[in-house]
C-alpha cells in the first residue's frame, strides 16, 4: 500500500548550533533534491557557516567540512533571514537552545523554553500553506502541546480566505554525540519520529529513507518520542556515574576500574560501551536533561523517582570536585602558588564545546586553592575559557613584569598556552582532563625534565601509558587505579 505524504521540497531549520548545523548539512548532502536553509539570529554564527575558510566553521566536528563543502551553495544555505526561510518552507525544524532555567518557576531544573516558544510564534506568523513543524531540540515531555497551541492561533484564515494555513507538529529528537556527529548522522542506530499525523510522519521518514534503513526508523506517539530522548540521555549518564562510583571504590580497594569494566562489559546484557571512568560527564545534554527529568517527576508527584535521577547528577558533581581535592592532597595539601598544567578544556575529545565541561569545575576549585593554571586545549579558544572561568585572561607569567604579578593573582592566575610543552614548563603537576589523542603519546622523559620535582601526573581519563610515565620518574595517579 502506498502511504500518503506531503512532498518536501524546501526545509528551514531554525538554529545553526551544534545540532542544527551538522544535522542539516548531512540531510542536504544525502537529499540533493531538497533545498535546505539553516537560519539563526546570530549573525556572526551565520557568517562563520558561510566562511570560505572551512577552519572558521563555528563548530569543530570531524568530517563536517567535507559534508559542508559538498552541499553548501548547492542545496544548503545559511541565512539570518528567518522570516523568508519559514515562509517558503514545507517543513520547519526547531533546533534552538533549551538550557536549564536560571530563575523563576522550576529554576535550576526545568528547561527554559523561551527560544522554542519564540520560534513557534515566528512560524505561526510567517508560515504559508501547510507546514510540518519538527521539534529537533531536546524538550520536556508535552512541549509539542505548547507549540501546537501557539500554531493553532495562526491556523484560521486571516483577511484573505485563500491564506489558509495549517500545521502539524512532530518530534524527531537528535541522538548525535559531539565529536562523532557526522558518523552518528550518516549511520544512526535509529531515527525516532513521534507524532499523530501519519501523512506528516511519512513525509519526514521519506527524507531519512534516502540513507537510513527502514527498520531503523521508529515511529511512536509524540510523548514517547519526547520522553525517549530524555530517557536515553539519563540512562547513558547513569552508566557514567555508576562506573565513576566504582572507580572510587577501586582506588581504595586495589581493584582496577578498567579490568572491572571489561569484566562486566563482557556480559552481553551490559555491553562494553560507555564504561570509561573519567572526571565526570559534561556536555550540553546530560545534566540538563536529567534535571529536566527530575523536575518532571516532581511535577507529576513522583518524588522518589526524581531523587533516583537527581543522584546521578549529584555523584557526577562529587566526582569533579573529588578530583580537584585529590590533586591538592597529593601536592602536600596545598597548591597555593604552585603551577599546574591543565591539559584539555573541552568536555570530551574531538569537539571545541566546553558546555558543562568537568575542566571548568576542576579549574575553578584549583584556582580557589590558589593554584596557577597553564591551560592547553587543541581546539578551545582563549575567549571561551575566559567566559567559562568568568575571569580575565592573563598572559604567561614569564611575559609579565614583577609589577603585574599582583594583577595576575587578581585575575585568578590562569593563562592559555599554545601547546603541551609550554603548559608543563615549570609545573608541579599535569592534570589531564580531556582524552585528546595527542595526550596519549607524550614524551614523558622530556616533560619530566621541564617540570619542578617531585612532579605529578593526574590522568583523569586513563590515556597515558603508566609504565612510560613512572619510568620517566614522575608520580602518577590514574582514575580508578587501586595500585597507583
Ligand atoms: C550525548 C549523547 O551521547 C547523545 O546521544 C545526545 O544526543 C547528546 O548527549 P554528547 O554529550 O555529545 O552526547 O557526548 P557523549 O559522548 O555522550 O559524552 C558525554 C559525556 O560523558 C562526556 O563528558 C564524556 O567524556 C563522558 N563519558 C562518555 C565518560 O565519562 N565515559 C564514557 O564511557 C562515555
Ligand atoms: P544546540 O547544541 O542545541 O544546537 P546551540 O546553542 O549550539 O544549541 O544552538 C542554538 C542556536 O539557536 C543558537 O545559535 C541561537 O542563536 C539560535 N536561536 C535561538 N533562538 C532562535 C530564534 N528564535 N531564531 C533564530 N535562531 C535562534
Amino acid at each position: 500500500m502506498t502511504q500518503l505524504r506531503t512532498e518536501i521540497n524546501k526545509v528551514c531549520c531554525i538554529g545553526a548550533g551544534y545540532v542544527g548545523g551538522p544535522t542539516m548539512a548531512v540531510i542536504a548532502d544525502r537529499c540533493p533534491d531538497i533545498q535546505i536553509t539553516v537560519v539563526d539570529m546570530n549573525e556572526k554564527r551565520i557568517a562563520a557557516w558561510n566562511s570560505e575558510n572551512l577552519e572558521e566553521l563555528p563548530i569543530y566536528e570531524p568530517g563536517l567540512d567535507e559534508v559542508v563543502t559538498r552541499a553548501r551553495g548547492r542545496n544548503l544555505n545559511f541565512s539570518t533571514d528567518v522570516e523568508e526561510a519559514i515562509s517558503t518552507a514545507d517543513m520547519v525544524f526547531i533546533s534552538v537552545n533549551t538550557p536549564t532555567k536560571r530563575k523563576g518557576l522550576g529554576s535550576g531544573q526545568a528547561s527554559d523554553l523561551r527560544w522554542v516558544e519564540a520560534c513557534a510564534r515566528q512560524v505561526a506568523q510567517c508560515a504559508k500553506g501547510h507546514t510540518i513543524v519538527v521539534e529537533k531540540s531536546t524538550l520536556p515531555v508535552r512541549t509539542a502541546e505548547v507549540i501546537e497551541v501557539i500554531l493553532q492561533s495562526a491556523q484560521q484564515p486571516k483577511t484573505d480566505p485563500k491564506d489558509v494555513r495549517s500545521f502539524v507538529v512532530l518530534s524527531n529528537p537528535e541522538f548525535l554525540a559531539e565529536g562523532t556527529a557526522i558518523r552518528d548522522l550518516e549511520c544512526p542506530d535509529r531515527v525516532l519520529i513521534g507524532g499523530e499525523d501519519s501523512d506528516a510522519i511519512e513525509s519526514l521518514a521519506s527524507i531519512y529513507k534516502q540513507w537510513v534503513p527502514e527498520e531503523r526508523i521508529l515511529r511512536t506517539n509524540l510523548w514517547s518520542s519526547e520522553l525517549s530522548k530524555l530517557t536515553a540521555n539519563a540512562f547513558l549518564a547513569q552508566r557514567i556515574s555508576s562506573i565513576n562510583a566504582v572507580a572510587a571504590l577501586c582506588e581504595v580497594t586495589g581493584a582496577d576500574v578498567r579490568e572491572v569494566a571489561r569484566a562486566i562489559g563482557s556480559d552481553s546484557r551490559i555491553g562494553q560501551k560507555f564504561l570509561s571512568s573519567g572526571p565526570g560527564f559534561g556536555g550540553s545534554c546530560f545534566k540538563k536533561d536529567i534535571l529536566n527529568l527530575v523536575y518532571l517527576c516532581n511535577h507529576f508527584g513522583l518524588p522518589e523517582v526524581a531523587k533516583y535521577w537527581q543522584d546521578v547528577v549529584t555523584l557526577n558533581d562529587w566526582q569533579q570536585h573529588r578530583i580537584a581535592k585529590l590533586v591538592v592532597k597529593k601536592l602536600f595539601g596545598t597548591v597555593s602558588g604552585k603551577r599546574i598544567a591543565l591539559l584539555g578544556f573541552a568536555f570530551k575529545a574531538d569537539t571545541n564545546d566546553t558546555r558543562e565541561s568537568p575542566s571548568i569545575n576542576v579549574a575553578k576549585d584549583l584556582l580557589e586553592e590558589g593554584a596557577q593554571l597553564a591551560i592547553y586545549d587543541p581546539r578551545v579558544i582563549e575567549k571561551q575559557i575566559c567566559v567559562d572561568l568568568q575571569r580575565q585572561s592573563s598572559t604567561s607569567p614569564e611575559a609579565k613584569s614583577d609589577s603585574s604579578k599582583s594583577t595576575l593573582k587578581e585575575e585568578g592566575a590562569w593563562w592559555p598556552t599554545k601547546d603541551v610543552r609550554e603548559a608543563i614548563s615549570g609545573a608541579d603537576a599535569v592534570v589531564i582532563l580531556t582524552e585528546w589523542r595527542e595526550f596519549k603519546h607524550l614524551n614523558w622523559i622530556e616533560i619530566e625534565s621541564k617540570m619542578r620535582q617531585p612532579a605529578w601526573v593526574f590522568d583523569t581519563r586513563a590515556v597515558v601509558d603508566p609504565i612510560a610515565v613512572k619510568s620517566a620518574g614522575l608520580k602518577l595517579w590514574r582514575v580508578g587505579d587501586g595500585v597507583a
